[in-house]
C-alpha cells in the first residue's frame, strides 16, 4: 500500500502534487471536485490536466466520475503522498525507510533526515500515518455526526483530527513525561523521535519491579497534568536501559471526561495484569489507582480552558480545520511556484 505510494511518489511531477492538493481542497465542499475547480488550482490547460488526471487515476491516486458532471476525488494514498511531499519540502526528512509497524489505526515508518554537518550520520525519525477514517468504524461514525452532509470528507477529517490530537498532546507532555520527542506534523501524519529500546510486550525485563514502578510514576506525571492515556498497555510502552517511554496518544482524555475514573482504572489494570501474567508480580489495582491520584488536585474548569478543543462544538472544530488547511496548501506550494 504505502510501498506502492512510495514507488509512484518518485514519478510525480510538481503539477501532480498541485492537482492532488486542488482536489484535496475541493473535497471540503464537493463530494466530486469539478474539473474546473481543479483547473483553477492547478493552472494547467484542460488537455494537460486531463492527461495527468488519467495518469493519477491509473496509479489509483484519484477516482473520477462523469455523472452528473466531470469530477474527481482522491484516495488515502494520495493524501499520504501530499503529506510526504510537504515534509520533503520542509526538510523534515529526505528519505523514507522501512515500515516498522502496522497497527489497527496507523502505519509507522522510519524516515531519515540528512545531517546538517557534512559526513555526519543521517538522523532517523518515526513517521506515523493515521488511518482512523479508513479503519475505525467508531471514529468514522463519530465524525459523521460532526459532518452532516459532508460524509465524503469523513476519512480525511477523522485521520487528520487524530494526528492533530496526538501531536498536540505530545507537545504538551514532552519533556516532562517520558515519550518520544514530537518533531513535526502535517495532515494525517506526525513525525517524532524513535522510541528507545523495544516494546514491553516483546521484551523480558530483568528488573520488572523497577519498570512497573517507573511506568506508574510516569502515569502519575501524566495524571497530574490532567491527562489519561486511555490506551495504555504493554504494546504502547517502550522499555530500555534508560527507562520507559509511552507512545500512541491520540485517544487520550482529560480528567474532565465523564468516565475519567473508569478509563484510568482500565489503563492501570492493563499494566498490572501484564506484570502479573509475565512476572508474577501482584499489585492491588484500587490501591495503585489511589496512589496515582494521591496529592493531585486538578481544577477541572481550568483544565477545560486549557483544552478548549475537548469542549468545542463539532461545527466550530470543522470550521477551524478548514481555514487551517487553506493556509497550509498555500504555503506548501509557494516553493513550487517560485522555482518553476
Ligand atoms: N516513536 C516510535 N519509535 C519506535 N517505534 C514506534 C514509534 N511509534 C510507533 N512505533 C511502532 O509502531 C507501532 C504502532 O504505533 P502506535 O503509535 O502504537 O499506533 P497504533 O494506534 O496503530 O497502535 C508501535 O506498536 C511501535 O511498534
Ligand atoms: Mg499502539
Amino acid at each position: 500500500m504505502i510501498d506502492d505510494t512510495l514507488k509512484i511518489f518518485k514519478e510525480f511531477t510538481k503539477k501532480d502534487f498541485r492537482i492532488l492538493a486542488g482536489i484535496e481542497l475541493g473535497m471540503r465542499d464537493f463530494e466530486w471536485v469539478p474539473l474546473l475547480e481543479i483547473q483553477r488550482f492547478a493552472g494547467l490547460p484542460l488537455d494537460k490536466l486531463r492527461y495527468r488526471l488519467e495518469w493519477l487515476r491509473r496509479k489509483k491516486m484519484v477516482i473520477g466520475t462523469l455523472d452528473p458532471y466531470e469530477g474527481y476525488k482522491i484516495y488515502f494514498e494520495a493524501y499520504d503522498a501530499l503529506a510526504l511531499h510537504t515534509y520533503v519540502q520542509r526538510k523534515t526528512f529526505s528519505a523514507i525507510g522501512d515500515e516498522i509497524g502496522v497497527g489497527k489505526e496507523s502505519v509507522v515508518m522510519e524516515v531519515q533526515k540528512e545531517p546538517v554537518i557534512a559526513a555526519a550520520d543521517p538522523e532517523t525519525f518515526i513517521l506515523k500515518l493515521h488511518r482512523e477514517g479508513r479503519t475505525s468504524f467508531k471514529q468514522v461514525k463519530r465524525t459523521r455526526e460532526h459532518l452532516a452532509g459532508k460524509e465524503h470528507f469523513s476519512w480525511i477529517y477523522a485521520a487528520r483530527l487524530s494526528a492533530d490530537r496526538e501531536f498536540t498532546i505530545m507537545k504538551k507532555l514532552w519533556p516532562d513525561v517520558s515519550l518520544p520527542k514530537p518533531i513535526d506534523q502535517n495532515r494525517h501524519t506526525i513525525v517524532m523521535e524513535v522510541a528507545k529500546g523495544s516494546e514491553l510486550s516483546k521484551t523480558k525485563v530483568l528488573d520488572p519491579d523497577w519498570y512497573l514502578d517507573e511506568i506508574l510514576r510516569q502515569m502519575k506525571l501524566v495524571y497530574a497534568k490532567g491527562i489519561i492515556h486511555n490506551d495504555l498497555s504493554e504494546y504502547n510502552i517502550f522499555v530500555s536501559e534508560d527507562g520507559i517511554q509511552i507512545i500512541d496518544w491520540p485517544q487520550y482524555v482529560t480528567l474532565a471526561h465523564p468516565h475519567a475514573d473508569e478509563l484510568l482504572r482500565r489503563d492501570v489494570e492493563n499494566v498490572i495484569n501484564h506484570f502479573s501474567k509475565k512476572y508474577q508480580i501482584e499489585r492491588d489495582i484500587d490501591e495503585t489507582v489511589a496512589e496515582i491520584k494521591k496529592g493531585v488536585a486538578i481544577d477541572i474548569d481550568q483544565l477545560k480552558e486549557e483544552f478548549p478543543e475537548e469542549e468545542k462544538l463539532p461545527e466550530e472544530e470543522l470550521q477551524e480545520f478548514k481555514s487551517e488547511s487553506d493556509v497550509e496548501s498555500e504555503v506548501d506550494f509557494e516553493i513550487d511556484l517560485e522555482d518553476e
